[in-house]
């Protein structure tokens, strides 16, 4: 179903690289709004977590499809934030071990894991305003939103942000898949405000997100 048909809340769509500071941004910025933060990356880890875990290779796309079908993705709302569980396990302690960080872009160019995503983003948005962090927010997502935020930072800066969170992700490699798929790939939306993070701290950045929110309408 195409997001214009729904009656969505309000939705703040902050799109980006790997490592490019979405998460601590779009995480202070809902506590400070007091809309719900969802991470959509966590929802295409989920999935990449539950096709590893059931031994599905990656490329066998009909009993990923099969698997997809009859697994229960259901979300839930703990300390303002969204949550992602399948048939009932919330495996928030395992979305970024290795081999997650090695198979999430294969699985997330899959446009059945894609639908899966945006359906569960579309119902939460009818029921909740929100700020949601990806890769297609604004361009795919919720075209619609006048809310799109794009928040870069270099090569070197985004190298060191990972690796000060002590993880060995091939960032590079991973860009590199989700900037060239054929579906949603990472763009910058036309109407997206650009930031770039690599010298600006998180308060920076959410104060100049609010600014623009507020030139652009948002009742705070
Ligand atoms: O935290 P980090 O920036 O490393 O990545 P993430 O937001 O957790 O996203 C992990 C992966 O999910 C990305 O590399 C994409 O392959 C995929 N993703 C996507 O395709 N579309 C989104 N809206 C969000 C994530």
């Amino acid at each position: 179903m195409h997001s214009s048909q729904r009656d969505f809340h309000r939705v703040i769509a902050i799109d980006g690289p790997a490592a490019s500071g979405k998460s601590s941004v779009a995480r202070e910025l809902a506590r400070r709004l007091g809309f719900v933060y969802v991470n959509s990356g966590a929802i295409y880890r989920a999935i990449t977590w539950y096709i590893l875990e059931k031994g599905i290779h990656t490329e066998d796309l009909a009993r990923l499809a099969q698997a997809l079908a009859s697994a229960a993705v259901t979300s839930c709302l703990r300390d303002g934030e969204s949550r992602i569980l399948i048939d009932n396990v919330d495996p928030a302690d395992r979305l970024r071990d290795d081999r997650v960080n090695e198979s999430v872009a294969r699985v997330s160019r899959l446009p059945v894991v894609r639908e899966i995503v945006a359906q569960k983003l579309h119902d939460r948005a009818c029921s909740d305003d929100l700020v949601v962090e990806g890769r297609d927010i604004g361009s795919v997502v919720f075209p619609e939103t006048p809310y799109k935020f794009y928040v870069d930072a270099s090569p070197e800066v985004r190298l060191q942000r990972r690796a000060a969170q002590g993880e060995r992700d091939e960032i590079a490699l991973r860009d590199q898949a989700d900037s060239s798929r054929p579906v949603s790939p990472l763009v910058i939306a036309k109407d997206a405000h650009v930031i770039d993070t690599s010298y600006l701290t998180v308060e920076k950045v959410v104060q100049e997100i609010l600014a623009r929110l507020k030139e652009t309408g948002l009742r705070i």
